[in-house]
């Protein structure tokens, strides 16, 4: 075990250099990238009620699994302060403030954190949400956490990103097309400029994961195989709403966007696939009997995932969200 732990350090000290050189790359500078007010009404002006009023007529359109499926992407986004102290707690890694790690973490979340301030003021202007209800939920989900299964292993928390940054930029595109059809252009933008973030998140720490492949092949392999064994599990599995138990709602949340299409079943098996491909897992060298056994599980795992989702059937079950009034 020591020495897996001191071959990680030694990885990931190679790896937190790479952060710091490629945050420009894979994050944009603070004083040019959009803000949620480039959005937004602007209170300041004198045609602000008119514009509140057209943003209002706009989300009339929204139907009611829509708005549900965005209140529950907006409290996922707005339990960032989870994520943070999360990827502070991951062993190995230097907790100097001006490191790699530090740094990085630091710069994602300032960037994570326009998205949350974002949905939450349009979904507050809009009129369509329980406002109440919602923030509720999310001083609930913050205050529950999660349970990932990553542990505080850095590559175990690599992987879970670069999946999850996939997640979020489908869900997010597909709202985003959703409310255009429905005649929402505003929502659609800011849908739309939330994907290219988390897009561009999720190139960085694939590209980590690359790295760390090339360096500890073995290990690296392992990892994946384990995190595609418990099964990726959304950041916000422990969401619930007042009077309930935790996870209650969660549940609801899924079946609606997978009733919209907006993430299913197939895009799970679609983002394991992109992973596979853009981390040469087919071709990988220098592995173990071990690495390779888990190398057969994985490149294994996406017809095996497809077929269970074909025989999926689409939750139909109509749920009341406390969120949404009527
Ligand atoms: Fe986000
Ligand atoms: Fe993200």
């Amino acid at each position: 075990m020591k020495f897996f732990e001191e071959k990680r350090r030694e990885v990931m000290k190679h790896i937190e250099k790479f952060m710091l050189e490629k945050m420009n790359e894979y994050l944009k500078p603070i004083d040019t990238i959009w803000q949620p007010s480039d959005f937004l009404p602007d209170a300041s002006r004198e045609t602000f009620f008119s514009e509140i009023k057209e943003l209002q007529e706009s989300a009339q359109g929204l139907s009611y699994d829509l708005v549900a499926v965005l209140i529950g992407d907006t409290i996922t986004e707005e339990a960032l302060p989870t994520y943070e102290s999360w990827l502070t707690m991951v062993e190995g890694v230097s907790d100097d403030e001006e490191g790699g790690w530090m740094k990085w973490t630091r710069h994602w979340t300032a960037e994570e954190n326009r998205h949350g301030d974002l949905l939450n003021k349009y979904l507050y202007l809009s009129g369509r949400v329980n406002m109440r209800a919602m923030e509720v939920s999310t001083q609930y989900l913050i205050a529950d956490g999660f349970d990932i299964g990553t542990g505080h292993d850095p590559y175990r928390n690599f992987i879970y990103t670069s999946f999850q940054e996939l997640a979020t930029n489908v869900s997010h595109r597909r709202v985003a097309s959703h409310a255009k059809k429905a005649g929402d252009t505003l929502l659609s933008k800011m849908c739309g400029v939330i994907a290219s973030d988390e897009a561009r998140h999720a190139k960085a720490y694939k590209y980590f994961i690359e790295r760390t492949f090339e360096v500890d092949a073995n290990e690296a392999m392992l990892a994946f195989e384990d995190m595609m064994r418990k099964k990726i599990v959304m950041p916000a599995h422990f969401l619930r709403e007042v009077g309930l138990k935790i996870g209650q709602t969660f549940g609801h949340f899924t079946d609606a966007a997978q009733r919209l299409g907006v993430y299913t079943a197939i895009d799970y098996v679609d983002i394991l696939k992109e992973l596979i491909t853009d981390w040469h897992i087919a071709s990988v060298t220098d592995l173990k009997e071990d690495g390779e056994k888990a190398r057969d599980y994985i490149m294994a795992l996406p017809d095996r995932l497809l077929r269970v989702a074909e025989r999926m059937k689409n939750p139909m079950l109509e749920y009341k969200f406390s969120w949404i009034d009527g």
